[in-house]
């Protein structure tokens, strides 16, 4: 019996280019932005992993959210702030986000770095594990971005559908994982949780659903997007 051949090391070179190349686009398309800059200097102040959005990748929140014309919007898993400052600017001056965040810590930066982009205004962070402030949150929102601990991503969906209506729009981040998910026997329970979420996606006939992988500063992974029918 021949033993399967180990995977190749992953192929930094091309890792090199991912990171060049959004660097080339974040040049060409993101101007100098104090808030967005201050919000990563002060989160690397305070240690806070640099798990935030790509600004590319923020942008594209940003336009889905003004695509949307969302004025109600949920973030789940706010780290500093950064997603929360492209989503907001995207708010009309009547609309509201709602994030929340399950680390004390992480939500006083990103208050402060929300209010040092004139933002608090329109801003709500609910500190606590997300499944206790879900179920406090009055329904509908118009875009509900997924980002905190993926292990809960089935139970995130769920509570995505209760709070959302026809035409929502559902964004989660992370569903890629340097190619892990297609690892059944993956020890992180993370990774189960985006099998698992993707699975209950399969099967459910409330949403329309696509999933697409990036490449980039933050490596492989990948966007789930779901309209609410
Ligand atoms: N959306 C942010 C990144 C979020 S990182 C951005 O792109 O800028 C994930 C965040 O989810 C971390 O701050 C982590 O503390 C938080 N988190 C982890 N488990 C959580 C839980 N059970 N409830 C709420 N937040 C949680
Ligand atoms: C992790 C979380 C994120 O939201 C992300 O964008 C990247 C990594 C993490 O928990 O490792
Ligand atoms: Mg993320």
């Amino acid at each position: 019996m021949t033993l399967p051949t180990p995977s190749p090391p992953r192929p930094r070179v091309v890792e090199t280019q991912w990171s060049a190349v959004d660097a080339y686009i974040i040049d060409h398309l993101i101007p100098p932005d104090p808030a967005l800059e201050a919000a990563l200097a002060a989160n690397q102040e305070a240690a806070l992993p640099s798990i935030d959005v790509a600004p590319n990748q923020g942008k594209f929140l940003h336009i889905l959210a003004r695509l949307a014309r969302a004025t109600r919007i949920l973030e789940i898993g706010t780290l500093g702030g950064y997603s929360t400052i492209w989503l907001a600017r995207a708010l009309p001056p009547n609309g509201a986000l709602t994030t929340l965040e399950f680390s004390p810590d992480h939500a006083r930066v990103a208050r402060a770095n929300i209010d040092r982009a004139g933002l608090s205004h329109l801003v709500t962070i609910l500190v606590g594990p997300a499944l206790e402030s879900l179920p406090r949150l009055d329904a509908p929102f118009d875009l509900i971005f997924i980002d905190a601990d993926k292990r809960n991503n089935p139970n995130y969906l769920e509570w995505a559908l209760k709070l959302s209506h026809p035409g929502s729009l559902i964004v989660v981040d992370n569903v890629v994982r340097d190619g892990a998910i297609l690892s059944a026997r993956d020890p992180s329970p993370d990774v189960h949780g985006i099998r698992q979420f993707f699975e209950a996606l399969a099967r459910e006939p409330r949403v329309t659903a696509t999933a697409l992988q990036t490449v980039g500063q933050k490596g492989w992974d990948g966007l789930a997007i779901l309209m609410v029918n």
